[in-house]
C-alpha cells in the first residue's frame, strides 16, 4: 500500500527520530505548500503573475507570488506551536512567533519561492526549507546563525509537472509526490543515493569571464570532454531555478555550481546560505554527495548574518571534490 508523508512522520515519530512538535510542523509546510501550488498552478488564472513594485532586502524585484507565496508559509507555520521565529527570504528581519499563539522549540526559515524567473514562463520552481532548534529565551536575527549542521530537517516542495515534496530529518532522503485528486503527499523515492561519478553540470555560462581562476580552470577541463585530462564528456543543464538543479542531482547525480564572482565584491556568491545552500546541502550529504563553497563544507560555515551570500558548489563527490581542490592549489 501507499504510504502516505502523515503516515512516514508518524514512524519517524516512533523510530524517535522526531518529536511530535517537528512532526506537526513539517505536517503543516506539506499542507501550506499545496496551497502554494493550487496558485502556481492557476498563474495568470488567478491574476499572480507579474511584478508587485517592491524590492527585498536584497535589493531583488519582488514578483507578487514571492509575496503571497510568503505570507502563505507564515499563515502555514505560525499556529502551530512549533515555532519560536521564523526568517526569510522576502522579509528584513525574523518574526517571532504572534503572542496569540503558542510558542514552540523551532526556527524554521525558508525561500517561499525559489526560482522566481522561471514564474512568469511556467518552467520549474519550489519552495526551500531548513528548521533547527531555537534557543531558549528571546529570538532575535542572531538566533538563527548556526551552521547548517545544527539543522534538524531541511526540504524542498518543486512545483514542476509533478509536485514533489523532498525531505529530510536526518536519517536518509524521501521524496512524496502530491495526488492531486486525494491531496496527500504519497512516498515515491526513499533512501536515495547521489552516484559519486558523474557526467554532467550545471552552471550559468554566461557568466564565465566573472570567475574566480580555480572554477574556469574546471569548467574549461568540462567542456574539453574525453579530449580533456577529465577523460569523460559532459552534458550541461540550467534551469535557473536551484530547486530544480538540486532535484535533478538527487535523481540521477551531477555537479551544480553557482561560484563567486569579480561583478560585485560585496557578494561571495548569489545564493543564500540560510534557507537555500544549508538545506539544500544537509540533502545532499544525507544523499551521499558533497556540498562546499569551494573552501569548506556548507554546513560548516559559520553564518554572519541572516541574508549572507555564499558559493555554491554541490551534488557527486567525486567531482566536488575535484573543483574544491583546485581552489585549495
Ligand atoms: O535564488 C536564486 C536563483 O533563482 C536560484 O534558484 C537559481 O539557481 C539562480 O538564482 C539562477 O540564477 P541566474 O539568474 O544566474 O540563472
Amino acid at each position: 500500500m501507499s504510504k502516505t508523508l502523515q503516515q512516514f512522520l508518524a514512524e519517524q515519530f516512533s523510530a524517535g527520530n522526531i518529536d511530535q512538535q517537528l512532526s506537526d510542523l513539517l505536517n503543516a509546510v506539506a499542507d501550506l505548500s499545496k496551497n502554494i501550488n493550487d496558485k502556481v498552478t492557476h498563474g495568470a488564472l488567478a491574476g499572480v503573475l507579474g511584478f508587485a513594485g517592491t524590492d527585498n532586502v536584497q535589493g531583488e524585484h519582488q514578483k507578487k507570488l514571492d509575496i503571497i507565496t510568503n505570507e502563505v508559509f507564515i499563515d502555514g507555520v505560525e499556529w502551530t506551536g512549533s515555532i519560536a521565529a521564523m526568517a526569510s527570504e522576502e522579509m528584513d528581519h525574523s518574526l517571532s512567533t504572534p503572542a496569540e499563539f503558542r510558542r514552540g522549540k523551532y526556527l524554521i526559515m525558508f525561500d517561499p519561492l525559489d526560482g522566481s524567473s522561471n514564474i512568469d514562463i511556467n518552467a520549474p520552481i519550489g519552495s526551500i526549507f531548513s528548521i533547527s532548534e531555537a534557543p531558549e529565551g528571546k529570538v532575535t536575527d542572531e538566533s538563527f546563525l548556526k551552521k547548517g549542521r545544527s539543522q534538524v530537517a531541511a526540504g524542498y516542495v518543486m512545483y514542476s509537472p509533478q509536485t514533489i515534496l523532498t525531505l529530510t530529518v536526518g536519517h536518509g532522503v524521501y521524496m512524496f509526490t502530491l495526488n492531486l485528486g486525494t491531496g496527500q503527499y504519497i512516498l515515491t523515492k526513499e533512501n536515495i543515493r547521489i552516484p559519486e561519478q558523474t557526467q554532467e553540470f550545471a552552471i550559468n555560462m554566461s557568466n564565465m569571464r566573472h570567475w574566480e581562476p580555480p572554477v574556469q580552470k574546471y569548467v574549461k577541463e568540462l567542456l574539453e570532454g574525453e579530449t580533456g585530462p577529465l577523460g569523460k564528456n559532459f552534458n550541461m543543464r540550467w534551469v535557473a531555478a536551484m530547486v530544480a538543479e538540486v532535484h535533478r542531482v538527487l535523481c540521477r547525480g551531477g555537479i551544480f555550481m553557482y561560484p563567486r564572482d569579480n561583478r560585485d565584491p560585496s557578494k561571495p556568491g548569489k545564493l543564500r546560505l540560510m534557507y537555500e545552500a544549508n538545506p539544500m546541502a544537509m540533502l545532499i550529504e544525507q544523499a551521499g554527495g558533497r556540498a562546499t563553497n569551494g573552501h569548506e563544507d556548507i554546513l560548516d560555515l559559520q553564518p554572519e548574518k541572516l541574508h549572507q551570500r555564499v558559493a555554491v558548489f554541490l551534488g557527486s563527490k567525486e567531482e566536488v571534490d575535484r573543483v574544491t581542490s583546485y581552489h585549495k592549489n
